[in-house]
Order: C-alpha cells, then structure tokens, then sequence
C-alpha cells in the first residue's frame, strides 16, 4: 500500500519523507487554510516545492464549481509540476472537467466521494485517484471502509485502473482496516503517521534492552 500524507504544513511532509513515507501528498483547501496560504502565487509556490521534495502525486484541488472554471484552473494547477494530480470534487459538473482534463494526459483525483457508485463514474470519466472519505462516514455511524470495500469489487470486476486513496483517515485502525482491504493507497495525517509507530511493548523492550546493557557495564 502507497502512504501519501495528508497535509499543506511542509514541515510535516519533510517530517515524513524522511522517514520514507511519503509516496505522495495531498492538499484541499481546508488544508491550506490551516496553514495560513492566504494567495493563489503562496498556493502555487507550495504545490511545487511539495512537488520536489515528493516526487510523487500532490493533489492540488480546484476551487472553482462550474467545468469551464474548473478546466481553467486545472491545466492551470497541471502546469506548476509533472507530479500535480487536480482534484476535482464529485459533481456532475466535476465529472465534465475530469473527463477533458484526463483526455489531455492530465491526472485527476475525484475527492469528496462517500458511495461506491460515485467512484464508479469518476473511474469512467478517467479519474486516475477517487478519495472515499471513510472518516466522514464513520462520524454519521456509516462504516467508511465498506465503501472502499465495494469500490475495490467494482474496480476489478470492470478492469478499472483507477487507484484508490482511503482519505479523511483519522486513527491507526483506518491505516490498519484499508490495508487488510488491499486499497491502493492511504492519505494519512502526519499525528496518525506518528501513532503508527508507537507501541507500549516497544518503548518498554527497549527501555529493559538498554537498562540491561548498562547494568553490566557499571
Ligand atoms: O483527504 C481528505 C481529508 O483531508 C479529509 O479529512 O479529517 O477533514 O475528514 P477530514
């Protein structure tokens, strides 16, 4: 399974490429927001540092609603780095804007997909990501990762090539649950990176190895 990270904080995506696990980024403006990008040049500067570093696909998200706005921007966004995928909310004028974007070569990430059905049409339209919000649902008591589930079934009776990203991760059992699933990928936050690690045993084993050691030495 590919890590991305899900963030806009550069520092965090430093953070975790050095630890080797950043397959590739993505952003949404909630994101950016967070991290105080106030203009389109700060947004852009961000995407092709990210770029970069990553050397993998930075999901850059459109803003616009309408698919003429939304081409503008995404050939726009195409053109800061080869690694930029669009993201492209699932609408239908969304889907219009997946679909020519895909035509011209240009990778699309349909974001804000909560029913299988949903992926299916992005997958149609050319999407090369579909991001299943699996923490979303599980905050309105739907199991988030039955969707990844049934897309996963879909995708391969059809011979869809469209990789899936498990997104709006928010705890070490998502990483766990869309792993065991075989999803393609997994957008995590980088305090869930960081829980990934941790486990009591493995403080106090090496803790004890270490007491151990130094006891015999004086
Ligand atoms: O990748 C999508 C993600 O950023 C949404 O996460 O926690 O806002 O549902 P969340």
């Amino acid at each position: 399974m590919k890590f991305f990270i899900d963030t806009a904080d550069f520092q965090e995506i430093r953070e975790a490429h050095g630890l080797g696990l950043v397959d590739g980024v993505t952003t949404n403006p909630s994101l950016c927001a967070k991290v105080g990008i106030k203009t389109d040049q700060q947004f852009e500067d961000l995407i092709r540092q990210i770029c970069e570093l990553v050397q993998g696909p930075v999901s850059a998200e459109v803003t616009a609603t309408d698919a003429a706005g939304m081409l503008a921007q995404g050939r726009h966004l195409a053109k800061i780095h080869e690694h930029v995928a669009v993201k492209i909310p699932m609408t239908p004028e969304g889907l219009k804007a997946t679909r020519v974007l895909a035509e011209e070569g240009i990778k699309v990430n349909v974001t804000l997909i909560f029913q299988p059905v949903q992926a299916m049409l992005a997958a149609k339209a050319g999407a090369a990501f579909v991001s299943p919000f699996i923490g979303r649902l599980d905050d309105i008591s739907q199991r988030g990762m039955e969707i990844v589930e049934q897309t996963l079934t879909i995708f391969e009776n059809y011979g869809f090539d469209t990789e899936i990203i498990v997104a709006s991760i928010r705890n070490p059992l998502h990483v766990l649950e869309a792993a065991l699933a075989g999803a393609d990928i997994a957008t995590v936050p980088f305090g869930v990176i960081m829980q990934l690690m941790k486990h009591p045993l493995t403080d106090a084993g090496l803790k004890k190895f270490l007491e151990d050691w130094e006891r015999v030495r004086g």
